[in-house]
């Protein structure tokens, strides 16, 4: 039985659809599936989207354009970012290409997700350090929606703009809106291991249609269509027809994709619920219907997690470490605005230390996630860690 941790699920109708662009000629970003794939997510997210290369080029093109939206120079005054210790770099990295100073803030044990207390702290010691704090990028991490609520407050009290970062949280909803389409801008990723894939790819979500179609053109060069002249600072950053049909096809699946998922996760459920003194799965937020794209447990006593994973692998489990704290990595220790990383990033470090990603892959079957289950209660349970 071959287990698979995130892999894609492609298929006979994604081969069709990419011979069929191929045989149309267009293969790079200008084409009509490219169009067709934001009239789809467009009518699916209920609101206007651009279709990007990456989830990465999706963030960073929200903020750059929400900069110029806002009038706002991050070389003239120093501007930071709220962003969870623990999300993949991708999120604060597309801060720094914007010239942002990312900002980080702890999360919740449980439900994984940026903690609105730490954040709000967070913007106080980057003030006192002369930064002024002016967005938020609430990553619903491995597919479980951020309390929108809080969140919301939080960017009113501060007056923050929410650039939300969806590209592990396609079909999750927040009290039955879809993830994405809270913030003034969305990112979604299409990468190979997310719930549906493009191969590489992403859209940008807004309500505002002028918004996009001016994200659009950054992401085109920012060039007048017919001729080669350019009016502000353009990105390569389009979807490619290539993309987009692979992506079209994968859309058709989305439905039956977030169900297998779901009923992974109740099996994982199932059998882990006698072992609730030992550990725990990522807690759904209130009112949340997560995708389940990574399904994750956290051990309450202190297992060595590098060593289960190994084991895990030798009878070809494969699983993934948690993302690694992002201030803690030397890269990013200077943007702390902490004395003391370790009681501010607690339950980061925690979860870093003692959380793991199991199969969550659409490509698996009940029997392996239920085979999957079962080894590790057996390794753990005979003290095997
Ligand atoms: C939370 C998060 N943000 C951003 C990205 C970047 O997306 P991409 O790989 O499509 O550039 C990813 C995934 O890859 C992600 O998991």
């Amino acid at each position: 039985m071959k287990i698979y941790l995130d892999n894609c699920n492609l298929g006979e109708l994604e081969k069709k659809y990419v011979l069929e662009a191929i045989d149309s000629g267009f293969i790079s970003t200008r084409g009509p599936l490219v169009k067709k794939v934001e009239e789809v997510f467009s009518g699916y997210l209920g609101g206007y989207v651009a279709a990007t290369y990456s989830g990465t080029a999706a963030l960073s093109l929200s903020l750059r354009y929400s900069l110029k939206k806002y009038n706002l120079d991050p070389l003239k005054e120093k501007i930071g970012v709220i962003i969870p210790a623990i999300t993949f770099a991708a999120t604060s990295h597309a801060a720094l290409y914007n010239n942002l100073i990312p900002i980080f803030c702890d999360i919740d044990k449980y439900t994984l997700n940026l903690d609105p207390n730490s954040a709000a702290k967070a913007i106080e010691l980057a003030k006192s350090k002369g930064i002024s704090v002016k967005f938020i990028m609430p990553v619903h991490l491995y597919g479980n929606p951020c309390d929108m609520d809080e969140i919301l407050k939080l960017s009113k009290d501060y007056d923050l703009i929410i650039i939300e970062d969806a590209a592990e949280s396609l079909g999750s909803k927040y009290k039955d809106i879809l993830t994405g389409t809270f913030g003034e801008f969305g990112a979604f990723s299409f990468n190979a291991n997310k719930v549906i894939t493009a191969s590489s790819g992403g859209i940008i979500f807004s309500k505002n249609e002028k918004d996009i179609e001016y994200i659009r053109f950054l992401s085109l060069q920012a060039r007048i269509e017919s001729e080669y002249y350019h009016t502000d600072l353009g990105y390569n950053y389009r979807m490619t027809n290539i993309e987009a049909a692979i992506l079209l096809a994968q859309f058709e699946k989305l439905e039956y994709f977030l169900s297998l998922k779901k009923n992974f996760y109740k099996i994982y459920y199932e059998y882990f619920k006698n072992y609730f003194d030992i550990l725990y799965l990522q807690k759904d937020t209130n009112n949340s219907i997560p995708n389940y794209w990574l399904i994750t447990i956290i051990f309450k006593n202190k297992i060595d997690i590098a060593n289960l994973k190994a084991k895990l692998n030798d009878i070809n489990i494969p699983t993934r470490r948690i993302f690694y704290p992002l201030p803690l990595m030397e890269f990013y220790k200077k943007y702390q605005i902490v004395d003391n990383l370790e009681d501010f990033y607690k339950n980061s470090i925690y979860i870093y230390n003692y959380g793991i990603n199991l199969p969550s892959s659409t490509k698996n079957t009940s029997e392996s996630i239920e085979y999957t289950a079962k080894k590790i209660i057996e390794l753990i349970s005979k003290n095997k860690i």
